[in-house]
């Protein structure tokens, strides 16, 4: 693909429906047979949009930013990241969202996505930055390390969602 039909750029409030929508199929897409599958199916591309619509007109708080990727002008993913929310990470940066449409994935977009998500990341002044990952999404972890992301040994039971995820931190340094 030519690079300039691929662009990673700050989101703006109107970009919110495609964000929504990119984060829905996403984990309907990476998470099939990982979560239960009734709550994928309830999944709510309009509500995400919404909540990210919010997000992006009070303005990111401090430390965050919320990146989209467009291809041919068409927002086909984004990153958010912020400071750590994690208390044994603290000082440190965190990706905590990277999620593009299923047809866009292996085409490279993630790539500059993450990429851009690093630089904002440093940018804001981390040393470090942390993610975590479900311990059995294999695609995005072999994703994280091609790009220099390592399992910090950290994991978790994560119980946000009403059910049981297990997960793996990554840490990198951000020269
Ligand atoms: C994870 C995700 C964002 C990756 O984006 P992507 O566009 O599919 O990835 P890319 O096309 O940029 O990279 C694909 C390939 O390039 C390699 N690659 C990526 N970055 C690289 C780098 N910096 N250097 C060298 N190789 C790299 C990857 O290892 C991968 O190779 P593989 O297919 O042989 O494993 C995308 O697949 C996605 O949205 N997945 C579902 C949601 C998800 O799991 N999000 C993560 C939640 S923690």
């Amino acid at each position: 693909m030519p690079d300039d039909a691929r662009r990673v750029r700050a989101a703006e409030p109107t970009d919110a429906p495609a964000i929504g929508l990119a984060h829905v199929r996403s984990w309907q897409a990476a998470y099939r047979g990982r979560v239960p599958q009734d709550y994928l199916d309830a999944l709510d591309a309009d509500r995400r949009g919404e909540g990210w619509r919010r997000y992006l007109e009070a303005g990111p708080p401090g430390g965050e930013a919320l990146l989209v990727v467009d291809v041919d002008d068409r927002v086909v993913g984004f990153a958010n990241v912020g400071p750590s929310r994690d208390d044994d990470a603290a000082g440190g940066g965190e990706l905590r969202a990277i999620y593009l449409l299923p047809e866009r994935w292996g085409l490279g977009d993630g790539r500059a996505l993450l990429a851009a998500a690093t630089r904002a990341l440093h940018a804001h002044g981390f040393g470090h930055a942390t993610l975590w990952v479900l311990d059995g999404n294999e695609r995005a972890r072999r994703f994280y390390e091609a790009a220099g992301w390592a399992p910090d040994g950290a994991t978790k039971e994560d119980l946000s969602f009403g059910f049981p995820v297990a997960e793996v931190r990554y840490r990198r340094p951000l020269p």
